[in-house]
């Protein structure tokens, strides 16, 4: 009998996205996997039950998943339905681990083996694997669309008889992936792109773009990056430069997107109150960092905030409100994962705990906390 893959219908009211699309079903049932989608799940990304029966998937129930071997989901799943999976089951999602412990524990307790895509190593084998650039490209489209819409004016410029409209100035902070996307985009839409980062690496990048680099390029600058490409926190000194640059670049800006983040700590806080003070009225401020704490001062998360005249946009699950371009690549990541899990010739899943990828993401596994980053605080700890 074929071992069983269950998607899961997401039950948090902010999450649009699903965790297969018909693509990713067929390419399952390549791998000899029975899979049976939970009814509805695809419904807010736009793929009917049928879409997947038609390529062999069951419609099923939520107690389905307790059949299954493998649950497929977009996030980390709530007490009940880890109650509703067997032991032994593996359980791959955007897990969140961090800060939620308990909910990690939990899922060893049942017996789960549980895996994070967020963890995934960004390495050249992983490339297909890698939830934080596939969500993130997208949520930087989103931001340039969503500030596009709260904007009451047109991006490029339009020479009519009637007069001309100026092209909009947008200002990315962060250039990484969701940064040099929103460049990318706002650019195609025809406004004036400028954009900043501490990694130096980035600085081509966004010239490659089209876009005018802004930083405060010292020595501190020149040894930003660390070895796996991320941002390090900067000095106080640092930022203090930085800010100075950044409030007078930023008083003739119309639209900022704000996307910096430094993995495991708070995003720092790059616009202040002040600055926004000196934009134009009805200048917009698009916050994708307020899930982390926020770039924007008096970002709200979910909500548009208006601060000093400027509408703040602090959206929760960007990359879920654009859920239907979402899923697909999401569930590429997924399948990709997976199949590095099934052993070629049984066709039957052989998980390797030594593998790298395997190592990176797990989580739980034979009823342990198996990455010592989640074990939960013990009292005294903090
Ligand atoms: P991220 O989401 O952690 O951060 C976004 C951006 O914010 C980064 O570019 C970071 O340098 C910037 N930032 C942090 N603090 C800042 C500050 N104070 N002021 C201005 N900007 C600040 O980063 P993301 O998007 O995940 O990418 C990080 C790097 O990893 C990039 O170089 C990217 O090209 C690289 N990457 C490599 C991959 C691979 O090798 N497979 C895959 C994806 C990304």
């Amino acid at each position: 009998m074929s071992e069983i893959v269950f998607i899961a219908k997401e039950t948090d009211p902010n999450e649009g996205r699903v965790a297969a699309s018909p693509d990713s079903v067929k390419k399952l049932k390549g791998l000899g996997f029975d899979v049976v989608v939970e009814a509805g799940a695809g419904f807010l990304s736009r793929i009917p039950d049928a879409e997947y029966e038609k390529v062999g998937a069951r419609i099923g129930a939520i107690a389905d998943a307790k059949t299954a071997d493998v649950v497929l989901r977009v996030r980390r799943p709530n007490s009940a339905e880890i109650a509703g999976y067997k032991s032994g089951a593996i359980v791959i999602a955007i897990m969140d681990p961090y800060g939620n412990e308990d909910a990690v524990a939990e899922m060893a307790k049942a017996g789960l083996s549980a895996f994070a895509m967020e963890l995934m190593p960004r390495i050249t084998r992983a490339q297909s694997m890698d939830v934080l650039s596939s969500q993130a490209n997208l949520a930087g489209y989103q931001a340039v669309i969503d500030a596009a819409y709260e904007y009451d004016r047109a991006l490029p410029m339009m020479m009519t008889a009637a007069g001309t409209v100026p092209a909009a100035k947008v200002f990315v902070m962060g250039a990484g992936v969701a940064g040099l996307q929103a460049i990318a985009t706002a650019r195609r839409l025809g406004a004036v792109v400028s954009a900043t980062d501490v990694r130096p690496a980035a600085k081509e990048q966004v010239a490659s773009l089209g876009a005018k680099f802004i930083a405060v390029e010292d020595e501190e600058f020149k040894a930003a990056e660390t070895a796996g490409g991320y941002a390090k926190e900067m000095s106080k000194e640092y930022q203090a430069k930085q800010a100075a640059l950044v409030a007078e670049h930023i008083a003739k800006q119309d639209i900022v997107i704000t996307t910096a983040l430094i993995p495991g700590r708070p995003a720092p806080r790059l616009v202040t109150r002040e600055m926004l003070k000196a934009m134009k009225p009805g200048s917009v401020a698009v916050d994708l960092a307020v899930e982390r704490g926020g770039n924007v001062e008096g970002a709200e998360a979910g909500k548009v905030a208006d601060v000093e005249g400027v509408k703040v946009v602090g959206h929760l699950n960007v990359p879920g409100r654009i859920a239907a371009s979402a899923s697909g690549l999401y569930a590429k990541n997924l399948v990709t994962f997976l199949e590095t899990m099934v052993s070629k010739e049984t066709k039957a899943l052989a998980l390797n705990m030594e593998d790298e990828l395997v190592k990176a993401t797990a989580l739980t596994h034979g009823g342990a906390i198996v990455n010592a980053n989640f074990e939960p605080k013990k009292k005294g700890d903090l």
